[in-house]
Formats: structure tokens, sequence, C-alpha cells
């Protein structure tokens, strides 16, 4: 397999190309200019892995918007889908009033999505919606409402396009699944 990058060698297989990705944002971003017609838009872009997305997203919008960021790690166990979460960096602007749009590139146990959603809504945003790249609904550990989601995945380990392995492959264009021989 090779598009062009080293890294491409170490993916079991591609599982999503950039063309279908570019055409999925597109498809979103149509049906949120209608839905958030006539309104402003706060964008919050989830760091790390949401970047990729974020940036492709965001220029697709045709409404007045402002864009944040926000950073979370985990905690509890050796997988990060395990633990409790916490805020490693916080917006820099007031949500109070605003439709604010979360951006992630991936919802999995879904634990950390409901602390932002919940943090969002108690400091009196005026909607708060939850928009991810990739859905993995197996994981999911809670009843989280995933509002627009660009692909359901299986339960594989993916990465590309924002998505890590050891903070590695966020530069590849398509989203394709690792080798398990990396990680075993
Ligand atoms: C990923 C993703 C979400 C979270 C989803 O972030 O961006 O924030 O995990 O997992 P969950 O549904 O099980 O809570 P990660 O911790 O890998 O950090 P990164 O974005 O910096 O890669």
């Amino acid at each position: 397999m090779n598009r062009g990058k080293e890294l491409y060698k170490d993916l079991s297989r591609i599982l999503i190309t950039h063309e279908e990705i570019q055409h999925e944002i597109q498809s979103l971003a149509d049906q949120l200019n209608q839905e958030y017609k006539g309104k402003e838009l706060m964008c919050v872009c989830i760091l790390r892995g949401a970047v990729v997305f974020f940036t492709d997203l965001i220029r697709l919008l045709d409404l007045p918007l402002t864009i944040d960021f926000m950073a979370i790690s985990s905690y509890g166990g050796t997988t990060k889908s395990s633990g409790e979460v916490r805020m490693q960096k916080d917006l820099e602007q007031s949500v109070m009033d605003k439709h604010v749009l979360v951006v992630e590139d991936i919802v999995d146990s879904g634990l950390t999505l409901a602390y932002i959603m919940d943090i969002l809504s108690k400091r009196g945003a005026k909607s708060v919606k939850l928009a991810t790249l990739l859905d993995k609904p197996e994981g999911r550990k809670n009843d989280l409402k995933v509002d627009y989601a660009c692909f359901t995945i299986p339960n594989e380990f993916v990465v590309g396009y924002g998505l890590d392995y050891d903070e590695k492959y966020r530069n590849l264009p398509d989203i394709g699944i690792l080798d398990p021989k990396i990680y075993m």
C-alpha cells in the first residue's frame, strides 16, 4: 500500500479514503448550513485529533462563526476509554447564550464527550451539539447523543486524518486500520 507516504506500510488496510472523507464533510457542512441558517455559531475543536477534520469543516460553513479549542485527557486505565476525564485546556471564550458545535474526530466510549457536553450545557450555552467524523458505537459506555456523524465504523484501531497511535499517523490523508504488529 503506497499513497505517497512511508507511514502507509504500517496499515493493514485503508478504511476510508481521503475522497470519501471530503465527500461526507461536504454533506455535513450542507446540513449545518441549513440547520444554523440565520444563527451565529461557536465551533469548538477538541484537541488534538479533531484538528484536521475541524479545519476542513469550518471552511465549508457559510455562517458567521467563531472558533475555540479545548483539550481533555483520560485517566484510570491502560486503555483511554476506561478512565475518568480531566480538562487540560479550557476555552478562551464564554459559551453563554451561544449555539455551540463541538467537533470531534472519534467517539468511542463516549466518556470524553459526555463530560464536555455536560460542562458546556451547564455554562449556559443556548444549544450544544456534537459533530464527529467517526462514531464507534460498539465501544459505547453511556447513552451519549451524537448529533452528526460522518461515518460509523467497526471496533478497529484506526489512525490517520488527525487520529494517532503514539502521536504518529495524524498526517495521513486517509483513515486506515493500524496493523496489529505495530502495537502488539
Ligand atoms: C480521542 C478523541 C476523543 C476521545 C474519544 O482523543 O479525540 O477526544 O479519544 O474517546 P472516548 O469516546 O472513549 O472518550 P485522544 O484521547 O486519543 O486524544 P487526541 O485527540 O489528542 O488524540
